[in-house]
């Protein structure tokens, strides 16, 4: 299985931060942001990974992370998404790179506590599909949420207003090569974007979908909070730690 990072989009809730810079090139704690979706990738046993990033920073992400020699890698993947058309935009990018292996796709902006070992082995028993990792959260109306019929996900609606369950979709997804085939026939949503919640409804309707709890701490931190709260996270327990 071959991990891919979304790190594009405009960072535009971080703003004036985002300015000058990638979102996903901001601290938390005593990293960049885009360190803790390697790490988790690399944990998990996923070694040969892509970054996709865009904006007038792209550059910055090959003279911090160069081939990925920091991480024990013996090579980094990059490449560009002009504008930012979405997740579901960036992840199409990808598809020659996945070259009809499974993926493993971690937004740049979610940082986790533990690991998703459990998650990546039950995804590689699984023949065909997608897993989604659900976690538990206060505010699920700023995410995806799942809407449970019984053990099973009938839908997932994204940023609610009434949230029909308390969980959040997580930005760590799993995907067979059927992705790349979905996303070509998207419609943009309101606010403009491919949708990434859009995807993981095609695989629900085709009863194609598996779903699993992260453990541990999950945040985003594409906000002035988030990123205040996963950073003090951080620091308090570590992240990606392997140790479940
Ligand atoms: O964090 C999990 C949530 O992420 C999910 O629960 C939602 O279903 C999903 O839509 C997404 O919500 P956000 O609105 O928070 O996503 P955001 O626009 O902040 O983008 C998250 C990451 O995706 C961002 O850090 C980089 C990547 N991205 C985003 C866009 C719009 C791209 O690579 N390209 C893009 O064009």
């Amino acid at each position: 299985m071959k991990g891919v990072i979304l790190a594009g989009g405009l960072g535009s809730r971080l703003h004036p931060l985002t300015k000058i810079t990638n979102k996903h090139l901001l601290p938390i704690y005593d990293r960049p942001m885009i360190y803790y979706p390697i790490e988790a990738l690399i944990n998990a046993g996923i070694d040969d990974i892509l970054i996709v990033t865009g904006g007038n920073n792209a550059g910055d992400f090959l003279r911090l992370l160069e081939n990925g020699n920091g991480f024990g890698l013996k090579h980094m993947n990059y490449t560009y998404q002009k504008g930012e058309g979405g997740i579901a935009e960036a992840l199409s990018l990808a598809e020659y790179f996945a070259g009809g292996d499974k993926i493993c796709v971690v937004l740049g902006d979610n940082i986790i506590e533990k690991n998703i070992i459990k998650e990546v082995a039950a995804y590689k028993k699984q023949k065909s599909g997608a897993r989604i990792i659900l976690k538990e959260v206060p505010d699920p109306q700023r995410f995806g949420v799942p809407v449970f019929d019984g053990e099973s996900i009938i839908k997932i609606e994204e940023k609610p207003v009434t949230p029909k369950s308390q969980y959040a979709v997580t930005g760590i997804y799993m995907y067979d090569n059927d992705v790349f085939k979905i996303a070509k026939t998207l419609k943009p949503s309101d606010r403009g974007e491919l949708e990434i919640t859009d995807v993981n409804n095609r695989y629900i309707e085709e009863g194609k979908m598996s779903w699993g709890i992260l453990e541990g701490w999950w945040s985003d931190a594409g906000t002035f909070e988030s990123l205040l709260k996963v950073g003090n996270l951080v620091i308090k327990t570590g992240a990606n730690n392997i140790q479940q």
